[in-house]
């Protein structure tokens, strides 16, 4: 026994000085490899004395045991230390200046976003948000749009399981439901968000945003509406005099309804706004149905507004000249570099939206 506690000893030793992962598997072999110093202890059992060998065997397992235990926390420790000296060494101050600020982009949907929700905010409204995955009594059916009814096929679902209980929203108008379901009238906001369709081509993307609008008081009438949203189109486009119209329309959740197109014309390949006589629907908007009231338990013949949708990067096309909906989403960085915004000019109305 004293022989193999000599050695474990020494081992020990030698093993508490070493700092490199190949040396301690050096030593790790030179005890128990094929001729190892342990492997060949144990080779003598065999020509020694039953008596002998019991007791020899049991002490050289303990040896065994302790002498691997140590290397392998050993090698654990040295593992450690290395990566803590890489991470020091690799250690970014961020705390230290930018020094070329222009790298990044904000993208043309977050600027957009930035811009409506400044100018929303000058007359009133409060900034709402809303999940992307909804259940579907807060997408449809607290919407006045029951089971069956025909405008959920118009909406082009992706559900999320075959209960159909749960939805990618296919709007933002659930924003409405649960505003108005955790507060009490009037309320006042917009919600900005993602929304989904199954829905793909040079003017529709399968996931694209839209910013929901709700003003609920008592004695808001559709001139209010109207009043509203020619506001906010000037301000957002930056000009005195916009082309518009509101044309009769059905939407569940609204009565009366309208959809809201803005006139364009394409010149040189690029859209040119509030000229020319093509026009592209860029919302929807109503009286919010008596029904959407009650079932947020809102007295309808105390309280009633309006609501609208707006189709936010449909927006950003015409007031930034971008031709094609589906290069907002293909993260192109040389799009990006172009048709990105500067992160400092954060939009303000009295700064000028787009500088
Ligand atoms: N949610 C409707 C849509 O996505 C738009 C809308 C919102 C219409 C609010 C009326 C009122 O098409």
């Amino acid at each position: 026994m004293s022989d193999i506690k000599k050695i474990k000893d020494d081992y020990i030793d030698k093993l508490n000085k070493e700092n490199n992962v190949d040396k301690v598997n050096n030593i790790k072999s030179e005890l128990f490899g094929k001729n190892g110093i342990i492997s060949n202890e144990f080779k003598k059992l065999g020509s020694i004395s039953v008596e002998e060998r019991k007791k020899l065997a049991s002490d050289l397992n303990k040896v065994k045991d302790e002498l691997q235990n140590k290397i392998s926390i050993k090698i654990q420790e040295i593992e450690t230390k290395e990566i803590n000296l890489k991470l020091e060494k690799e250690k970014i101050d961020v705390t230290l200046p930018e020094r070329d600020i222009k790298i990044g982009k904000i993208h043309p949907v977050s600027q957009v976003i930035d811009e409506i929700s400044s100018i929303f905010s000058e007359i009133g409204f409060s900034v709402e948000e809303g999940p992307d995955v909804e259940n579907e009594y807060n997408n449809f059916t607290a919407l006045n749009t029951p089971d069956n009814h025909p405008a959920r096929d118009m909406h082009d679902t992706f559900y999320l399981d075959n209960n159909k209980e749960l939805l990618l929203r296919t709007h933002t108008s659930p924003v409405q439901v649960r505003t108005m379901l955790k507060g009490k009238p009037p309320f006042k906001i917009i919600a900005p968000g993602r929304t989904y369709r199954s829905d793909s081509d040079q003017t529709h993307a399968p996931m694209f945003h839209q910013v929901e609008g709700l003003h609920i008081d008592k004695n808001i009438n559709m001139g209010h509406l109207k009043g509203c949203l020619n506001y906010f189109i000037k301000e957002f486009f930056e000009v005195d005099k916009i082309k518009m119209r509101f044309r009769p329309s059905h939407f569940p959740f609204t009565e009366p309804s309208a959809e809201v197109d803005i006139g364009y014309e394409i010149k040189n390949g690029k859209i040119v706004i509030g000229e020319g006589d093509k026009w592209l629907e860029i919302l929807g908007c109503g009286m919010v149905h008596p029904n959407v009231l009650k079932n947020v338990k809102v007295n309808p013949s105390k309280y009633q507004g309006y609501a609208f949708g707006i189709g936010i990067d449909r927006l950003g096309m015409l007031k930034y000249g971008i031709n094609d909906l589906r290069a907002f989403f293909e993260t192109d960085y040389r799009w990006l570099s172009h048709f990105g915004f500067d992160p400092l000019d954060v939009p303000s109305n009295y700064r000028g939206l787009s500088r």
